[in-house]
């Protein structure tokens, strides 16, 4: 396969959760790559920020300030992209809470966001992309929650594996439309999201998470925006359907 594979000139993508973390890594590393990227999230700081980090490197970026729960708003960003050709619906929120104490407004707020969004964004793009006629590509963003469980764990490990079976069912109902859909599950990756506001707990928690990996390190953005970018590209054409897990070996499932 030559490189050119990797290679999204005139493409269209479409990224949830582009103001922070995973999601601005994938946004700037479609861009690098040749794609115009729409950056969708709900801050809108963040999201300039994002689109100037594109622009600085020579990308192309717009952005819609959104929250993804809600759908008609989600529907006019996507169907407002001229020929949307990917996208990657990886905004998400943590929660942590054990199982007895668990509320159903903490289900219901996890849900909202790290499932109905996901799902929001899969079916509009899908929905663009046959009326264009494309074969492109759908990106969802599970985790390493789905190989193992975890205290505190229930509300977010549950969007997550929800997320993997929305990714299965699509791969087998867009698959004759010559559209792909694939899911990655990051391990413990450093953002926002990992941040525990304390530096001893930080190196404490990263110190824990790195003897985990046969690799011995933790994740950076950039390790997922690459396996990312691999799902969206022509690189990976015979694809669909999957889990694929940049987690640094912590779980290795058949
Ligand atoms: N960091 C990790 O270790 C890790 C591991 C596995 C999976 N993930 C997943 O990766 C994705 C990105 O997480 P991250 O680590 O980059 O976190 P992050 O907090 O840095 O980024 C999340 C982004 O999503 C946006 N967002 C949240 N709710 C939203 C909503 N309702 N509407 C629009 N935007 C919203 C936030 O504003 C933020 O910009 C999430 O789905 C997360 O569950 C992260």
């Amino acid at each position: 396969m030559p490189v050119t594979a990797y290679d999204l000139t005139g493409r269209t993508a479409f990224v949830t959760g582009a103001a922070s973390g995973i999601g601005r890594a994938t946004a700037v590393l479609l861009a690098e790559a040749g794609a115009t990227v729409h950056c969708a999230d709900r801050d809108p700081q963040g999201l300039h920020e994002t689109a100037t980090l594109i622009k600085v490197r020579g990308g192309t970026a717009r952005t819609h300030h959104l929250d993804v729960t809600d759908r008609d708003r989600l529907r006019q960003a996507v169907t407002d992209c001229e020929g949307l050709d990917f996208m990657a619906a990886i905004a998400g929120v943590m929660h942590s809470s054990p199982v007895l104490e668990t509320r159903d407004e903490d289900l219901d707020r996890v849900w909202s966001v790290n499932f109905k969004g996901v799902l929001y964004a899969c079916q509009e793009a899908a929905r663009v992309m046959i009326a264009n006629g494309t074969r492109g590509s759908i990106v969802t963003m599970a985790s390493g929650a789905i190989d193992t469980g975890g205290p505190g764990l229930l509300c977010y490990g549950v969007t997550k594996a929800a997320v993997v079976q929305l990714t299965r069912t699509l791969a087998t109902e867009m698959g004759p439309h010559g559209i792909r859909v694939n899911a990655v599950a990051p391990g413990w990756i450093r953002t926002s999201m990992t941040d525990r506001h304390d530096s001893e707990a930080q190196a404490r928690t990263e110190a824990f998470m790195a003897r985990l990996s046969p690799l011995a390190r933790v994740g950076e953005p950039d390790d997922i925006a690459h396996a990312v970018l691999h799902l969206a590209s022509d690189a990976s054409s015979f694809t669909t359907g999957q889990i694929l897990r940049p987690n640094g070996g912590v779980a290795m499932p058949w």
